[in-house]
């Protein structure tokens, strides 16, 4: 014990006194799920991730507060929800969705606090005023193949940004693959999931720092929710090609990152914004499509290096743990917004795993996908059970463009048009596409989500509480959504101070 102590009090002391900057390195796969070793999945090669979790701690309790692209990446880099940022939906196109002009981001502070920061691949998060990178290589300046996909550009574009980084001075880089992404919608030529994509093909490039690793559709694992059909398997097949070649740019990264002799002083995260392109997973807030991998290496904590936290964590808990890890809490601009944030640090889960979370939540609130995809959730999970408010239940759930084309898919409907069995674990689209209002689960009997519990009597007191405690955060977050359905927010007897719901539909 005494040891130990003095071990530690010495490294802070060192750390002191050569004021040693402490960097961040995030990195973030699109629509990656758990296809790797390190979460017991055999079949896809990820040995970079796997390296990096084992010289980390890696999370099996991490959730992303929004199933949406855009909205989750604005949720990461702001900590607030995805309607307390504004990022309602997709950013690019006609979906047009931006975060409120005035919130406040971690280029925005950090940049505030002179920490450099970058970006490197897809952004799809504005305005540029709330997100303001010093160093940005994105689609809107790039292909995002090329910055997304191409991991040897992302590896010369990280080699830059390190080669000009001013030593006494702090970074936080953000990489951000498009891998592994389906892009059937966008890039057919490339294959469903942009896996031929530079693989030295006729007429696919090359990228030189990939050796691609091919999947045999038979072999894949299929995760319960998604039909196990030819269709689905040789998609993920291909989803799996190109989570390996993301894998490797993990290791070209850290690889550049001990190169340019930062890999002593750079906390390194892994994550996702959403759950994989399949059903129930992206857009749904179900489990497959709000359990996110998680890995953070750290390199001043080594007590659970090649450990694994159960903590309840939510991808909300990124920037106050960024916040915390630069030693920037007691900013004045940073206290203002830390004020309206419901994360928490993750930094002391590093040291120990808390003793009792057992009745710790995570929230999340999705909005839009797309901007015809309007189906406003809410939901409340904790180790135990999951509440989830479909607040529009009356309307069928709404399909995306890029899972709607897909094989999968096609096939569920062409199965269903065919009255032929769906091969799913659930039986039939139809309840697929219209929820109750109201879905409770117990995750410890029935992790799958199929038996809604909510009308059981001996539940009453449970989905009470789980409901009060949703309602809460709603309040706390500013949620305009807070009356839905059916309700109006106004002030209670004329108090502007005293807002409530009132009731449109009690006749
Ligand atoms: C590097 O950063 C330090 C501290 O902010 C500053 O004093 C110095 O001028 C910078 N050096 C260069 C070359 O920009
Ligand atoms: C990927 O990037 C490398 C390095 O910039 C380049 O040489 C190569 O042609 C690119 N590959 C593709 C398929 O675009
Ligand atoms: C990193 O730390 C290791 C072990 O503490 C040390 O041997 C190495 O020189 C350090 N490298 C840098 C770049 O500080
Ligand atoms: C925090 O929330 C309050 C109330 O909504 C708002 O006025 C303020 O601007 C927010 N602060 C920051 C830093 O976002
Ligand atoms: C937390 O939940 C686990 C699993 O249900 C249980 O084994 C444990 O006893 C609980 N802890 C407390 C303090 O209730
Ligand atoms: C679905 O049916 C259509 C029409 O019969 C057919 O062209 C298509 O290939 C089928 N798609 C799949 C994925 O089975």
């Amino acid at each position: 014990m005494g040891g130990r102590f003095f071990m530690l009090a010495f490294l802070a002391l060192v750390a002191a006194a050569a004021d040693k900057p402490k960097n961040v390195l995030l990195m973030l796969g699109d629509d990656a799920g758990f296809e790797m070793g390190s979460y017991l999945n055999k079949i896809c090669q990820t040995p970079n991730l796997d390296a990096l979790a084992k010289d980390g701690l890696i999370f099996n309790n991490a959730y992303t507060s929004v199933s949406s692209c855009s909205p989750s990446r604005a949720s990461l880099l702001t900590g607030l929800p995805s309607h307390q940022n504004g990022m309602y939906g997709l950013h690019q196109g006609v979906h047009h969705f931006d975060s409120f002009d005035k919130v406040q981001s971690l280029p925005k502070l950090l940049r505030k606090m002179k920490i450099r920061t970058g970006i490197i691949g897809k952004k799809h998060v504005g305005p540029n005023s709330a997100y303001p990178f010093d160093f940005a290589h994105t689609e809107e300046t790039e292909s995002i193949l090329q910055v997304g996909r191409n991991i040897s550009r992302i590896k010369e574009l990280a080699r830059e940004f390190l080669a000009t980084q001013n030593r006494s001075q702090p970074f936080f880089l953000y990489v951000a693959f498009h891998d592994p992404h389906r892009c059937g919608h966008t890039h057919p030529e490339f294959g469903n999931f942009c896996e031929k994509f530079g693989n030295g093909q006729p007429g696919m490039g090359k990228i030189p720092d990939w050796n691609p690793v091919y999947y045999d559709w038979q072999q894949v694992k299929v995760p319960y929710f998604v039909p196990d059909t030819e269709s689905a398997r040789r998609e993920i097949a291909a989803q799996y090609t190109t989570m390996s070649r993301l894998d490797q740019g993990v290791g070209l990264l850290m690889k550049e990152l001990e190169n340019a002799g930062f890999k002593n002083d750079t906390l390194v995260i892994y994550t996702s914004d959403n759950g994989i392109p399949f059903p129930s997973g992206r857009t749904n807030l179900y489990d497959p499509g709000m359990a996110e991998p998680m890995i953070i290496s750290s390199p001043v904590h080594k007590d659970r290096k090649n450990e694994a936290t159960h903590s309840m964590t939510s991808l909300l808990d990124i920037t106050p743990t960024l916040l915390d890890w630069f030693g920037i809490k007691d900013a004045r601009k940073v206290k203002k917004h830390a004020a309206n944030l419901t994360g928490k640090s993750l930094l002391s889960l590093l040291k120990e795993e808390p003793a009792d979370d057992n009745q710790t939540a995570v929230f999340a609130s999705q909005i839009h996908h797309e901007v015809t995809m309007y189906y406003p959730m809410r939901a409340i999970r904790t180790k135990r059970y999951k509440l989830i408010h479909n607040l529009n239940f009356k309307m069928p759930f709404p399909i995306d463009q890029d899972l709607f084309i897909s094989d999968t898919f096609q096939d569920m409907l062409n199965r269903t048009r065919n009255q032929q069995p769906l091969v799913w674990y659930k039986s039939f689209l139809k309840n697929y596409y219209y929820r109750p209002e109201w879905e409770l689960y117990d995750l410890k009997y029935n992790p799958e989500e199929q038996n809604n519990i909510v009308l059981k009597k001996s539940m009453k007191s449970t989905f009470e509480d789980l409901k009060n405690r949703l309602f809460e955060w709603q309040k706390k977050t500013k949620d305009p959504w807070i009356c839905s359905p059916g309700g109006v927010l106004e002030p209670f007897n004329g108090d502007k101070n005293n807002l409530q719901c009132m009731d449109s539909l009690a006749f």
